[in-house]
C-alpha cells in the first residue's frame, strides 16, 4: 500500500492540465487566501504590534480588538446572510407584516443589542486602560518625562522630587514588571506617543502635560512611534523601548548616572570646536546644549535619528553632513562644510560613547 497509491487530487486530475480544471482554480484561490491570511497574520506579531501585547494595558487593547472583531463579524454574517436569503433562497415578495418584523429586528433590535453590548464592554474596560494612576499612587511610580520634538523624542528620567536624573533621546530603558509614569510634553506641534506592545496611544500636546502609566510584563526590545501627523518627518520619529530585568535596569541606571564622556579627547575637541555642544549635551563634558537630542552614550543605541538609520559610524557621519537629506524638516543644519576628516573623527567619537 505504502508508496503505491496516488494522492486523491492527482487521481482526479489525470489527463487534465491545470488550467482547464475548476479544482485547480479553487486550489489557486485557496493558496491565494492562505497567502493573504498569513501575510495579514504575520504582521500581528513582533516588536511593534498591538496584537502581540507585552504588558497588561496592551493586553486590554488586544482583547478589546478581538471582542470588536467578533461583534463586527456577527453583524457582517447577519447582513450577508439576510442578503443571501432575500436574493437566492426566497426571491418572491414578502408580506408587509414580515417586512415590518425584518425592519424591526434587523434594523433596530439587532444593532441596538450588538452595538450596545460592544459599547458596554468598551466602557467597562476604560478604567483598566488607565486613569494614568490611582489617586495617591503617583508618588510611588518611576517617572519618565518624554518630550515630542521635531522629529525626535527627548527622554528624561526624573527623581522623586521631579528633578532630572539623566537625559537621553529616542530610547527608553525600563524595568520589567514595574508601572512607569510617562509625562508627555511638546514645545511646538502635536505628536502622539505610542508603544503598541505596551499600551494605547497618548497625544503629546503643546501647553499641557498628558500622563500615561505603562507596564511591561516581558523583558525585550519593543518599538514606539509617533502616531499623529506632525510634519515632514512624522514617519521618521520612532524610538526603542528596552525592557530589562530589575537588576540589569539598576545597573544601567548606575552606569548612566556615572557616565563620563571624557574619552576620545580628539573627537570631543572637534565636537566642541565646531559648536555641536551648543545644541547637544554629552554628560561629563562641556557640551550642554538643550536644543537637540542628548548624545550621552549614543554608541549604545541601536539606531540614530529616531529610529531612521542603524547606528553605525558611517551613518552618524552621513547625518552630520546632511541631516535634511535623511530627515526632511529636521532643525539641525547641515555640516557638509566641515573637513571630511573632522566629520569622521566626530562620528567615531560619538559611536564610541557607551
Ligand atoms: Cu511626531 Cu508625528
Amino acid at each position: 500500500m505504502k508508496g503505491t497509491s496516488l494522492p486523491p487530487f492527482r487521481l482526479a486530475h489525470q489527463g487534465k492540465t491545470c488550467s482547464d480544471s475548476p479544482h485547480a482554480h479553487a486550489r489557486l484561490r485557496a493558496v491565494a487566501l492562505v497567502f493573504l491570511l498569513s501575510a495579514a497574520l504575520s504582521s500581528c506579531s513582533g516588536i511593534q504590534s498591538a496584537l502581540d501585547p507585552a504588558g497588561p494595558e496592551a493586553e486590554d487593547v488586544a482583547t478589546l480588538f478581538y471582542v470588536m472583531l467578533v461583534g463586527g463579524a456577527a453583524i457582517w454574517v447577519g447582513v450577508v446572510g439576510t442578503l443571501f436569503y432575500a436574493t437566492r433562497v426566497r426571491r418572491e415578495p414578502h408580506s408587509e407584516r414580515t417586512a415590518g418584523w425584518v425592519i424591526l429586528l434587523c434594523g433596530a433590535v439587532g444593532p441596538v443589542f450588538i452595538l450596545g453590548a460592544l459599547l458596554t464592554y468598551a466602557v467597562w474596560l476604560l478604567p483598566n486602560m488607565r486613569p494614568w494612576t490611582a489617586p495617591g499612587e503617583e508618588g510611588g511610580l518611576r517617572q519618565i518625562e518624554v518630550t515630542g520634538e521635531q522629529f525626535w523624542w527627548r527622554v528624561r528620567y526624573l527623581d522623586a522630587s521631579g528633578g532630572v536624573l539623566l537625559e537621553t533621546a529616542n530610547e527608553i530603558i525600563m524595568p520589567v514588571g514595574e508601572r512607569v509614569l510617562f509625562s508627555l510634553h511638546a514645545p511646538d506641534v502635536i505628536h502622539s506617543f505610542w508603544i503598541p506592545s505596551l499600551g494605547g496611544k497618548m497625544d503629546v500636546i503643546p501647553g499641557r502635560i498628558n500622563r500615561i502609566a505603562l507596564e511591561a510584563s516581558k523583558a525585550g526590545v519593543y518599538r514606539g512611534v509617533c502616531a499623529e501627523f506632525c510634519g515632514a518627518s512624522h514617519a521618521l520619529m520612532a524610538f526603542t523601548v528596552e525592557v530589562l530585568e530589575a537588576e540589569a535596569f539598576d545597573a544601567w541606571l548606575q552606569q548612566r548616572l556615572a557616565a563620563d564622556g571624557s574619552s576620545g579627547a580628539d573627537g570631543l575637541g572637534l565636537f566642541l570646536r565646531h559648536g555641536c555642544g551648543a545644541c547637544h549635551t554629552i554628560a561629563g563634558t562641556q557640551a550642554d546644549g538643550k536644543i537637540g537630542p542628548n548624545l550621552t552614550a549614543l554608541g549604545a543605541r541601536g539606531s540614530i535619528a529616531a529610529g531612521t538609520l542603524p547606528n553605525t559610524q558611517d551613518n552618524i557621519a552621513r547625518f552630520i553632513r546632511s541631516p535634511e537629506e535623511i530627515k526632511p524638516g529636521v532643525h539641525m543644519p547641515s555640516f557638509a562644510m566641515l573637513p571630511e576628516g573632522d566629520v569622521e573623527t566626530i562620528a567615531a567619537y560619538l559611536k564610541g560613547l557607551e
